[in-house]
């Protein structure tokens, strides 16, 4: 429905919620998220789609929500790192993180948790090579990445199911 010349309103599930906002077509995900739903865990890193800081779950797929207009996001199930609290393979990351050292300055831990869930969703048992290939769109400034790779094989040897 148009709000105004330049407004539309749109509806989202965010975090299993229905949810509506009054936004440009063009607004960026990541604002709508951060600044209309409080929603702070997604960052922004470059701004370009290029660090994976800013990364959410858009039907059940990973995007970088910096990329996506709040257009394209009308309609679909988004999944942020808020929306993953109580999630057993979060817990099971986020422990993970913490023991290993794979979270430094936190920047880009939420788009790191939410491809490693992406990844373990769809392959439980990762190699090391499925890890390496499922965290390559995200970026870390401080660890170097191999406390990461450790942190994501030790969640799924642990088992982080569902
Ligand atoms: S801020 Fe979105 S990919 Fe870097
Ligand atoms: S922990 Fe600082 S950018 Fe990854």
């Amino acid at each position: 429905m148009t709000d105004s010349v330049s407004q539309c309103e749109f509806s989202l599930r965010i975090n299993g919620e229905q949810r509506f906002v009054r936004a440009c077509s063009m607004e960026r995900l990541l604002d709508v998220l951060r600044e209309q739903f409080g929603l702070k865990g997604a960052k922004e890193g470059c701004g370009e789609g290029e660090c994976g800081a800013c990364a959410v779950l858009m039907d059940g797929e990973l995007v970088v929500s910096c990329l996506v207009p709040v257009i394209q996001a009308a309609g679909s199930s988004i999944v942020t790192i808020e929306g993953l609290a109580g999630d057993a393979r979060f817990d099971a990351l986020q422990e993970a993180f913490l023991e290993c050292g794979g979270a430094q300055c936190g920047i880009c831990t939420p788009g790191m948790i939410l491809a490693a869930v992406n990844l373990l969703n769809k392959r439980p048992s990762p190699t090391i090579d499925d890890i390496h290939e499922g965290l390559s769109g995200n970026l870390c400034r401080c660890t170097g990445y191999v406390q990461i790779v450790e942190a994501v094989a030790e969640a799924a040897r642990r088992g982080a199911t569902r």
